[in-house]
């Protein structure tokens, strides 16, 4: 039976997963599954600073190669992720970026012009910032005392970094999709709300300064545990659209947390109602490419990164594959999502 690829392509979609390189390498029925399920790769963590210039001019895109070699001879494109971002940013890159505003323009300057001369031919869609938007009070991250994230680049430099990575972006490359993502946009409560209304207000900024912006990225690591009303979102991505940009789903999965119960086809259950809710705001908003984070449930980062697990205390199963590859609830869902669009 089809993958989600095709299905998602009859009707105009584009879906796709992220992807660990070192698993296509080593396990066959993951390769498959890839090649069955994803039209569109994004590298889980193989685009990242730390990963491509661990040291200083020390650029290495031996584990990004890999993922580029498999995909392009099979027709699937590579999305970038990501080139500024506060995580996966080695020590000798925040020191340096501490120096100064002038270091730090240079040390920004220097990663994202290297990158992208070194990929062009092969990845067309960048996130150029990642995660730029503090969360709102109440939330579970630092605070800044204003509505951006405080990051290294942002003590730096001000909240100006970002138009400056997206212009060194422009112009290092004229035709590149130019993407800023974000996450914690997408369900119906006020943490959610504040920060909807805090991307918007980025922005909006970014557009009327005409910074060169794409796109905007939305992760949509959602929560079974919060509400999610799909005219609250439909109307996000609409406002988003009405800007000018694309709107993407980048980062889709669905973390139960302790209020789904025990018994896995009722979670399967809510997690594909959940599943099918989304996809129908998105659609109806006019998203048209969606990822999911990772397409295996026993490889997502929801099982694999410890403080996730520990916190709800629950294997969690937010992908559209069950541990044995089987195609879930899920999966479903997101099937009929693209189908009677
Ligand atoms: O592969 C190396 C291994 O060779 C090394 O020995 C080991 C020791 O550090 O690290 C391994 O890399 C790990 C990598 O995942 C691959 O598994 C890194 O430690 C670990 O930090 C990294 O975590 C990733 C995390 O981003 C930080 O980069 C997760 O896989 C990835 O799922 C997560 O993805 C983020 C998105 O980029 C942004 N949105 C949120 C999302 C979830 O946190």
């Amino acid at each position: 039976e089809a993958g989600l690829h095709a299905i998602a392509r009859a009707k105009g979609f584009t879906f796709g997963a992220a992807v660990q390189g070192g698993l296509l390498a080593t396990d066959p029925s993951y390769a498959a599954a890839f090649e069955r399920e994803a039209g569109l790769l994004v590298p889980e963590f193989e685009a990242k600073w730390s990963v491509l210039q661990p040291r200083e001019g020390a650029f290495d895109f031996a584990l990004l190669d890999a993922i580029l070699d498999w995909g392009t001879p099979r027709g699937r494109p590579t999305r970038g992720h990501a080139l500024v971002w506060h995580e996966a940013f080695p020590a000798w890159a925040r020191e340096a970026v501490a120096e100064g505003p002038a270091r730090a323009r240079a040390v920004m300057a220097a990663h994202v012009a290297r990158v992208l001369a070194t990929t062009r031919l092969r990845i067309r869609d960048w996130d150029v910032v990642n995660e730029a938007v503090a969360d709102a009070p109440g939330s579970d991250t630092p605070q800044a005392e204003g509505e951006l994230r405080d990051t290294p680049f942002l003590r730096a430099l001000g909240p100006s970094y970002i138009d400056t990575a997206f212009r060194l972006a422009r112009e290092q490359d004229p035709t590149l999709r130019l993407v800023l993502n974000e996450y914690g946009v997408e369900e119906d409560t006020p943490w959610a709300e504040e920060k909807r209304r805090r991307l918007l207000s980025l922005v909006r900024g970014m557009v009327r300064r005409r910074v060169p912006i794409d796109a905007v990225g939305i992760q949509a690591h959602l929560q079974m545990l919060r509400p999610f009303s799909v005219p609250v979102f439909t109307g996000f991505v609409g406002a988003l659209r009405a800007e000018g940009l694309s709107v993407i789903v980048t980062e889709l999965d669905i973390r139960e947390g302790p209020a789904v119960p025990e018994d896995e086809p009722a979670r399967d259950q809510l997690v594909a109602e959940r599943a099918a809710a989304f996809l129908e705001a998105a659609i109806a908003g006019g998203v048209r490419t969606f990822l999911t984070w990772g397409l295996v449930d026993r490889y997502s980062w929801l099982v694999t990164e410890p403080a996730v697990a520990r916190r709800d205390g629950k294997r969690h199963r937010g992908l559209p594959l069950d541990g044995d590859y089987n195609r879930k609830a899920m999966w479903r869902a997101m099937a009929r999502a693209f189908a009677n669009a």
